[in-house]
């Protein structure tokens, strides 16, 4: 285990990358508050990375200028930003260059920082060579208490990328020392996602394929490809959201419960869930899987570009940027119960939920019109934006005409806490500082995914296509995906 010694004493927070838009819009935003917040008790030293010409003065206004935009909380309170900019250092580098990186031991050395964590906000063809170069240099750090290094998604881009990344990184830190983000994780209502099963004994005994019809996890998005167009094309929605975000809201929804809240025991359990997913091999990948790219629509009165019309993307991409599939989860409690996966851009609206169908009634009383549907149960968590969790039921219409209607019970988090859920990367940073897993994705739960997701990849790049379905930017996704769903007597839920 790591020495837990001497939290008192600065942290060097060392930002690779700190030049881009992920440190100014969610890394400094996410330190602030857990400054203003006094969340955590040391004292966080910046020392910025990167090739940029910059100087401490100019990162110092740059990263301010980012917190006025950015941060949760305004009107900003200087003397939050002093205590976290003040100090603030930035060193000038390329990430190949090795002298950069004895600059940075130097530094720690000569401030004495015992606790030190590296953060990797660079794109990630950049991760490899931070990464050596670190370990030449950090095995001369002395007299650390403990180092970390965080690493954003995407961990690889399939199974052998995964494992080299992964290889690489084992060379030089050991896993305990290793945070990989997957952001979702850091999000309260996806957090809440093991709360509502674990704590409450109401649902949890119908939490199983007895009683569950089906699930359908959503994640739509209104936005485009904005100006990643250089990432995404190569990415696609199956390594930009399912390979991450979307298996591990399945990992959580269908996971038995760990012996404890802890970083072992909650990481044991979601990998059981993906060992347990049924390989998806050849023409089942391309039978449980439906592809689409958005075309240009008028979307609020505006046009809208088409994927194929975007900067920098070519017109004979099949990159898609709409993903629906049929996953199953081959284990006792879910024994062919289909998890229906969908995630787009230029969807109509943000939002992000799990519904849970359950199972009809199994006998029909009431010859009543029924207007909540043949199975009207499904309990949604909303997890963005509106958070709050759902129960649809079949009620009484009052009144003479013997008609069942659709009602709801509600819980909504702003409600009922007065406030909206602090940011993801406010969670996920403290978790890091105070030396906490738990949120984040261990290395056997990358290798497993990309497992699952190079399967899929290899079978679609074995039955090339050249045009993929299209889509109206600003429609709930292609005829195709919602053919592919009715095919097995099932409809796509419109999220609330
Ligand atoms: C990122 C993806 O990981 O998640 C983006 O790269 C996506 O393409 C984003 O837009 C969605 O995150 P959130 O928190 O806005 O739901």
């Amino acid at each position: 285990m790591e020495s837990r010694k001497n939290v008192e004493s600065p942290i060097a927070f060392i930002i690779f990358g700190v030049t881009g838009d992920l440190t100014r819009r969610k890394l400094i935003p996410a330190l602030y508050q857990v400054v203003k917040e006094e969340l955590f008790k040391g004292k966080i030293d910046i020392i910025g990375f990167a090739r940029r010409p910059w100087g401490d003065g100019k990162m110092r206004q740059i990263l301010t200028a980012g917190l006025r935009e950015f941060a949760r909380d305004k009107p900003l309170e200087q003397k939050f930003i002093n205590k976290l900019l003040d100090d603030a250092i930035y060193l000038q580098s390329d990430f190949n260059d090795e002298q950069g990186y004895f600059k940075l031991k130097k530094m720690i050395d000569e401030k004495g920082y015992r606790q030190v964590v590296f953060y990797l906000a660079t794109p990630p063809s950049a991760y490899e060579k931070i990464i050596k170069n670190l370990a030449v240099c950090s095995h001369y750090i002395n007299n650390t208490d403990w180092m970390r290094i965080v690493v954003e998604k995407p961990f690889g881009i399939d199974l052998k990328s995964a494992k080299s990344l992964e290889s690489t990184l084992h060379n030089c830190f050991k896993e305990e020392q290793i945070y990989r983000i997957d952001h979702y994780l850091g999000k309260e209502t996806v957090q809440n996602i093991l709360v509502f099963r674990f704590a409450n004994g109401i649902f949890e005994p119908l939490w199983n394929k007895q009683y569950v019809d089906h699930v359908q996890i959503t994640v739509s998005e209104s936005v485009g490809i904005a100006s990643r167009a250089g990432y995404f094309d190569q990415s696609g929605v199956i390594r930009d959201m399912f390979a991450n975000h979307m298996l591990q809201m399945l990992t959580l929804t269908a996971m038995e419960a760990p012996y404890a809240f802890n970083a072992f025991s909650v990481r044991d359990e979601k990998m059981k869930v993906l060992r347990s997913l049924r390989p998806m091999v050849g023409d089942e990948a391309l039978n449980n899987t439906v592809r689409a790219q958005y075309e240009g629509a008028l979307v609020d009165g505006k046009l809208v570009k088409g994927y194929l019309e975007e900067e920098r993307v070519s017109d004979t991409s099949i990159t898609e940027t709409y993903l629906a599939a049929k996953v199953y989860v081959d284990n006792w409690r879910w024994a062919n119960v289909p998890f229906y996966l969908r995630s787009g851009k230029r969807m109509p609206k943000r939002a992000t939920e799990i519904a849970i169908h359950f199972k009809q009634v199994p006998l029909s009383l009431f010859n009543w019109k029924n207007l909540a549907g043949d199975a009207p149960n499904v309990l949604t968590l909303r997890l963005q934006p509106d958070e709050g969790i759902h129960l649809s039921i079949g009620a009484k219409q009052p009144g003479p005409m013997n008609e069942i209607a659709p009602v709801v019970m509600d819980f909504c988090y702003k409600e009922a806490f007065g406030a909206s859920p602090p940011e993801a990367y406010e969670r996920l940073l403290l978790d890091c500082l105070q030396g906490d897993q738990t949120l984040f994705t261990r290395n056997d739960e990358v290798i497993e995914q990309w497992r699952y997701v190079t399967d899929i990849l290899e079978a679609w790049d074995a039955k090339p296509i050249n045009k993929l379905p299209q889509y109206a930017a600003g429609s709930w996704g292609p005829i195709e995906s919602d053919e592919f769903i009715q095919r097995d007597g099932r409809k796509w839920k419109v999220p609330s």
